[in-house]
């Protein structure tokens, strides 16, 4: 991926993510629609993977067909509401390793807090995608990326739903490197640290707490 930022603008995504935004859609349509998106984002951020030509044999004849090359993928999902990304892109892409970063934002400092880390082997022969719903201050996505590159990630990716002009910001400059795909730049942070105009707390909005 070439671009800093890509965001999704497909009619589908944007319909899906309207939906999401409602504050009056139900948490079971919420989880359905996040996990529709995912599949439509996980198409998007795989769409550079390179493939390989093996010999296959079809009923009719021999053919060769493309495949993705290299490792496995690693989905790295960062608690708790990236799991909401995660189990849909798994649906397109059942192979791929799985790993979790464990952050919670201090709601008085904004700042990270690690409490899990654990990744799959060998992430420095990996395209890694990372994924978290919301890229808000940027401080969690960047303190996780910092994680996973001292873990020997290389050639990373980040997924989200939502981004704010902050977080594409803070993200550039922290890992230049890491492409950014996200179905929406909002318009900005309020006080609080929250996405406006946004769709609130996104691991609430899934799991039905609050
Ligand atoms: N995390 C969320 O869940 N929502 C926001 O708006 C910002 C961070």
């Amino acid at each position: 991926m070439k671009q800093h930022l890509t965001v999704v603008d497909h009619p589908l995504v944007q319909h899906k993510l309207s939906i999401m935004r409602n504050k009056e859609t139900s948490t079971a349509s919420f989880r359905q629609l996040l996990r529709e998106i995912s599949h439509l984002l996980a198409y998007e951020v795989t769409s550079d993977l390179p493939v390989t030509n093996v010999t296959i044999q079809t009923p009719l004849c021999e053919m060769d067909a493309p495949m993705i090359d290299g490792k496995k993928l690693a989905l790295i999902s960062i608690l708790r509401a990236g799991n909401g990304l995660l189990d849909g892109i798994l649906e397109l892409i059942p192979a791929a390793r799985v790993g979790f970063v464990g952050l919670y934002r201090d709601e008085e400092t904004l700042q990270p807090v690690q409490y899990y880390f654990k990744v799959p082997k060998s992430l420095e022969d990996r395209t890694v995608i990372a994924v978290d719903p919301m890229l808000a201050t940027g401080n969690s996505s960047v303190a996780a990326i910092d994680l996973l590159k001292q873990a020997g990630a290389t050639d990373i990716r980040f997924l989200c739903l939502l981004a704010s002009p902050e977080g594409v910001e803070r993200m550039k400059e922290a890992h230049p490197d890491v492409p950014v795909i996200t179905a929406s730049l909002d318009s900005h942070l309020n006080e609080k640290g929250y996405i406006v105009p946004g769709l609130g707390d996104a691991g609430d909005r899934m799991f039905g707490t609050k």
